[in-house]
C-alpha cells in the first residue's frame, strides 16, 4: 500500500501518494505552473527554475520537489512571478529571438511561457555565450543561439534512445550542448532519430528543411540522367 502525505497548495487541501512532486500534485487539481527544462522520464534535472514555487520563506523547483507532509505551498504569489519573470528574462538575454522566423514560432515554450509571464522588456543585455549552426545533419539543424540549456535534447538522446551523441561541456557562462570532441553532430554517432527535435522546447534543434535542395535538383534535368 502506498504512503499518502497531505499538503495545501494555494490554500487546496490534498492528499498524494509519497514521492509525487510538487508540480505534479498542483497539476493534479489544476493547478497550472509553467516548466521549460521538466520532461517527465526525459529530462529531470531542475535547470532553467521556471517552476519555482514559494515555501515558506523559499522558492524551490516545483518539478522535482517531492511532497513532504504538512507543506503548504504558494505558486502564485508576486515575489513566485518575479522570479519567474526574472529567470525568463535571463533566459531570453542569450538568446536569438528571431521570433518572427523561427520556425518554431507560435509553438515555442519559451515564447508562450514569456507570453503568459506578462515580459514585455529584457532588463538583461550583454554578451551572447553561443554562436553558430550547425547544419553538418543529413536530417538536424542545431542552432546553438536559441538554445535554452535545458537539457530535454540530451535526455532524449541519451536515456530514451541510448544514443549519446550529445551532452552538456563547460561550465557558467560557457555552458553548451555539445558533441565528442565538439565535432558537428553529421559526423557523430547521431542516428537521426528526430527525438531531440521532439524534446526540444525552442527552435534550437529543428527537422531540415530539403525543399530548396529538391527543387534545385528538380530544376536540373542532368541530376535525373
Ligand atoms: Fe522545474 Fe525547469 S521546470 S526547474
Amino acid at each position: 500500500m502506498v504512503e499518502k502525505v497531505k499538503l495545501t497548495i494555494d490554500g487546496i487541501e490534498m492528499e498524494v501518494d509519497k514521492g509525487t512532486t510538487v508540480l505534479e500534485a498542483a497539476r493534479d487539481v489544476g493547478i497550472e505552473i509553467p516548466t521549460l527544462c521538466h520532461l517527465k522520464g526525459v529530462c529531470e534535472s531542475s535547470s532553467c527554475r521556471v517552476c519555482v514555487v514559494e515555501v515558506g520563506p523559499r522558492l524551490i523547483a516545483s518539478c522535482t520537489l517531492k511532497a513532504e507532509p504538512n507543506m503548504k505551498i504558494q505558486t502564485n504569489t508576486k515575489k513566485v512571478r518575479d522570479a519567474r519573470r526574472t529567470v525568463v528574462e535571463l533566459l531570453l538575454s542569450d538568446h536569438n529571438r528571431e521570433c518572427t522566423t523561427c520556425n518554431r514560432s507560435e509553438s515555442c515554450e519559451l515564447q508562450s511561457v514569456s507570453k503568459d509571464l506578462n515580459v514585455r522588456t529584457i532588463r538583461f543585455q550583454g554578451a551572447k555565450s553561443k554562436t553558430g549552426i550547425d547544419h553538418s545533419s543529413a536530417s538536424i539543424v542545431r542552432d546553438s543561439e536559441k538554445c535554452i540549456l535545458c537539457g530535454r535534447c540530451i535526455g532524449a538522446c541519451s536515456n530514451i534512445q541510448t544514443v549519446h551523441a550529445i551532452g552538456f561541456a563547460h561550465r557558467g557562462f560557457e555552458t553548451k550542448v555539445t558533441t565528442a570532441y565538439d565535432r558537428p553532430i553529421g559526423e557523430t554517432s547521431c542516428v537521426n532519430c528526430g527525438q531531440c527535435i521532439s524534446a526540444c522546447p525552442v527552435g534550437a534543434l529543428t527537422e531540415r528543411d530539403n525543399t530548396h535542395d529538391v527543387w534545385k535538383a528538380l530544376s536540373d534535368p542532368t541530376k535525373y540522367v
